[in-house]
């Protein structure tokens, strides 16, 4: 099991599924997992049951995850705040995938769906970024940069820094 993190905007989801296609693996989001679980979208879990039960049950779903699917795993920007999600994390080859201030802006859009975005969107990515990119890089085994990079390349610079990991 390989886990992706990083903040929103960071391309977790999009190379996550392409590092997988490359190692011929399965493929696993958090929040798509916690989207099935309650059968309903992340943002109506926010705005309807508030953010701590979306944490409770992203914890939940994680540590099952983790348990259960042996492939590549993205999690969330902010699941790694738990910090019984972080002592499940040590195990696992934990690739960060960095992204700046105005690339990760420019890949949320407008923050549709994104219920922490809600607001000034720059001035949230930047607190996001800010706040949460030392508890990334303290997890991290590998570190990516995404800047200015397309997907193809992001994953086979993680697929290379993988198959070195396990050398
Ligand atoms: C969140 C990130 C989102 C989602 C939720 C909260 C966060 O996932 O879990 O909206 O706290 O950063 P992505 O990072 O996949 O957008």
């Amino acid at each position: 099991m390989c886990v992706l993190i990083g903040t929103m905007g960071a391309g977790k989801t999009t190379v996550g599924r392409r590092v997988a296609a490359a190692l011929g693996v399965g493929f696993a989001d958090s929040d798509e997992l916690v989207e099935e679980q309650a059968g309903k979208s992340v943002q109506d879990i926010f705005v309807e049951d508030g953010e701590t039960a979306f944490r409770a049950l992203e914890h939940a779903t994680v540590a099952r995850a983790l348990g259960e699917h042996d492939g590549v795993l993205s999690l969330g920007g902010g699941a790694v705040l738990d910090p019984a999600t972080r002592a499940l994390l040590a195990p696992h080859p934990v690739v960060f995938l960095r992204v700046g201030l105005a690339d990760a802006v420019k890949r949320v859009g407008l923050g549709t769906g994104r219920p922490l975005l809600l607001g000034n969107v720059r001035a949230r990515v930047k607190q996001l970024l800010d706040e949460r990119t030392p508890v990334y890089e303290s997890l991290a085994r590998i570190t990516v940069e995404t800047d200015g990079r397309e997907p193809a390349a992001i994953a086979a610079e993680i697929v290379t820094a993988l198959e070195g990991d396990r050398a």
